[in-house]
């Protein structure tokens, strides 16, 4: 409830917006009495207009219903403080048709925000993105266009975001865009789905053509990368992160361009706890062709640049199903392809990362044949899978050891500090669900595959039966 005082203020003002100086209160419309159908984005607009530039926009407590995208970019010296709460609306069919375009892989925002010398500061203060609703409507697809990320700092430059929670995001939580000197602390993000659909594409934070970035003390809870950094990022610090559930820490996807390059320089990732992830430290490149992949937006591949000179260090790791890997074709199990990656990656450390992997496989390293990479390190990783530090047998696997699946890394028997104990595919798939096996590693024994299995094995056995029948009746048909 608003103070009764503040309601001549309210009615002579355009929206909820109340001016005090430099300063720009924004209540709820729900907090007026008779307030009639909600909607708080065209007050937010003239808050920021009044004080986005060397003022103040305050979010006072209370619900704030975001029906409508928000485009506030080109702010200067401004403070933006949330104490409330954002909820974006559950009408799929509005954003879909009006997020706003991001450039990037054709995705889409809902709220598109920057300037320079800015804070965005949480006091209490929460994002919710009505997120259910997206999950169970995307089914687990991948990457669907207009479904928004759920907010964009473009354009930005000396930029501090501080103390935000995001609750069950729509899509991606944040995106740092064409922005430079950049801190994002204290967040907490948290996505899960009540369904039996998963939240995909929640990745809690994302870089894409900025330059030093720091991202400090989140926590993440997703069904996706925790802190991706994708193509044309260089100096991005990320540290004292938890990543739950989710996919860890990423570097990429990179490479889904012919025309445009992605240089990914300087990164170091440390202090970061993984529990219960796919991955916890990894490199993801497109494959050397570009093909149409339905499951990444419109496709890619065949984009060249580099990965070069990034860290990953004081990880502390529980039940990863696969903690370290490199692939250089993360969308297809097309193995040429993924040797024909254009992606160049080098000088990669793994350095104090320790702990258990929920299958018996702690690394899959597969560097493209046609670029191998040189400076590839691990020092002081010791995992260990779960079952075997439980005392647990292995299931589906004759294998007895710890697996460092390795191919084309520069020096892997010699300084790499890896101990490559087996080859790694150029087929392996982002996703693990089972033990390494001498003979290889099958994705499923999906019931197409054990077909096609069944269907090569009886070839094989009619070639040898055609041999053995040629072998006897020869001497026969001699002339
Ligand atoms: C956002 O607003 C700015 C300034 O009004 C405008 O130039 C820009 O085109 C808008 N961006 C989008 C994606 O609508
Ligand atoms: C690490 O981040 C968490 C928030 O996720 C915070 O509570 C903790 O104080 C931070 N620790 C250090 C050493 O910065
Ligand atoms: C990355 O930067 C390079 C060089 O500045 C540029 O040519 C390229 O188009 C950029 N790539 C992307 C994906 O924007
Ligand atoms: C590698 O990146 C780190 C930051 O993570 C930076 O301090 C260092 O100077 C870089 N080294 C080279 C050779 O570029
Ligand atoms: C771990 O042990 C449990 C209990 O025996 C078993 O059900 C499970 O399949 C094992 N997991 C792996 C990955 O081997
Ligand atoms: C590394 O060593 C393994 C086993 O000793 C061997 O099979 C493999 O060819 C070697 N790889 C390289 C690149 O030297
Ligand atoms: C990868 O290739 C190997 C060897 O050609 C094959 O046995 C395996 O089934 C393939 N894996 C996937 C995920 O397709």
């Amino acid at each position: 409830m608003l103070p009764l005082f503040l309601f001549t203020f309210v009615a002579l003002v355009a929206g909820y917006v109340v001016r005090d100086g430099n300063d720009c209160h924004l209540y709820p419309e729900e907090s007026l009495p008779g307030a009639g159908p909600m909607d708080d984005v065209p007050s937010i607009y003239e808050a920021f207009s009044q004080c986005g530039h060397s003022g103040r926009v305050i979010f006072e407590e209370g619900t704030f219903h975001v029906n409508q995208v928000l485009n506030t970019t080109g702010l200067k010296d401004c403070d933006v403080i949330l104490k409330g709460e954002l909820l974006f609306s559950a009408d799929i069919p509005y954003w879909l048709a009006n997020s706003l375009w991001v450039v990037y892989q054709n995705q889409h925002t809902a709220w598109l925000f920057g300037g320079e010398n800015v804070r965005f500061i949480g006091q209490g203060g929460s994002f919710n993105g009505n997120g259910q609703a997206w999950y169970t409507q995307n089914q687990n697809r991948a990457n669907q266009p207009g479904r928004p990320i759920a907010i964009t700092f473009y354009n930005s430059k000396n930029l501090v975001v501080d103390g935000l929670s995001f609750i069950q995001p729509q899509f991606w939580v944040t995106l740092i865009w064409e922005s430079e000197d950049v801190t994002m602390r204290n967040i907490y993000v948290s996505a899960h789905s009540d369904d039996h659909n998963g939240c995909v594409n929640t990745d809690g934070g994302n870089t894409w053509n900025s330059r030093r970035v720091t991202f400090e003390n989140w926590f993440v809870r997703n069904g996706d990368d925790c802190i991706a950094v994708k193509g044309n990022s260089s100096d991005i610090y990320v540290r004292n992160v938890t990543c739950v559930s989710g996919n860890g820490m990423t570097i990429g996807s990179v490479g889904e361009y012919p025309k445009f390059p992605d240089y990914v320089e300087n990164v170091l990732f440390e202090d970061i706890t993984i529990r219960d992830t796919m991955q916890a430290a990894y490199i993801k490149t497109w494959q050397g062709q570009p093909a149409d992949h339905s499951g990444n937006g419109a496709g890619g591949g065949g984009g060249a640049g580099i990965v070069r000179n990034v860290t990953f260090r004081n990880f502390d790791v529980e039940n990863s199903a696969l903690p370290i890997q490199i692939s250089q074709c993360i969308y297809t199990e097309d193995g040429q392809n993924c040797d024909s990656s254009r992606m160049q990656i080098s000088e990669i450390t793994w350095e104090n990362f320790k702990g258990t992997s929920r299958y018996n496989i702690a690394s899959s390293i597969h560097c493209a044949a046609g670029h191998p990479c040189p400076d590839i390190y691990f020092k002081n990783v010791d995992i260990k899978s779960i079952n075997e530090t439980r005392g647990l047998p292995l299931t589906h696997t004759d294998l007895r050891y710890e697996v460092y699946q390795c191919a084309n890394i520069v020096n892997q028997n010699t300084t790499s500090g890896i101990k490559c104990n087996l080859w790694a595919p150029n087929n392996f798939s982002q996703l693990v669900h089972r033990n390494v096996a001498s003979h290889g590693y099958r994705e499923t024994d999906s019931p197409r595959k054990r077909a096609k299995f069944a269907l090569r094995v009886f070839h094989k056995v009619a070639d040898v039966v055609q041999e053995v029948k040629h072998m006897l009746i020869a001497p026969f048909i001699r002339t």
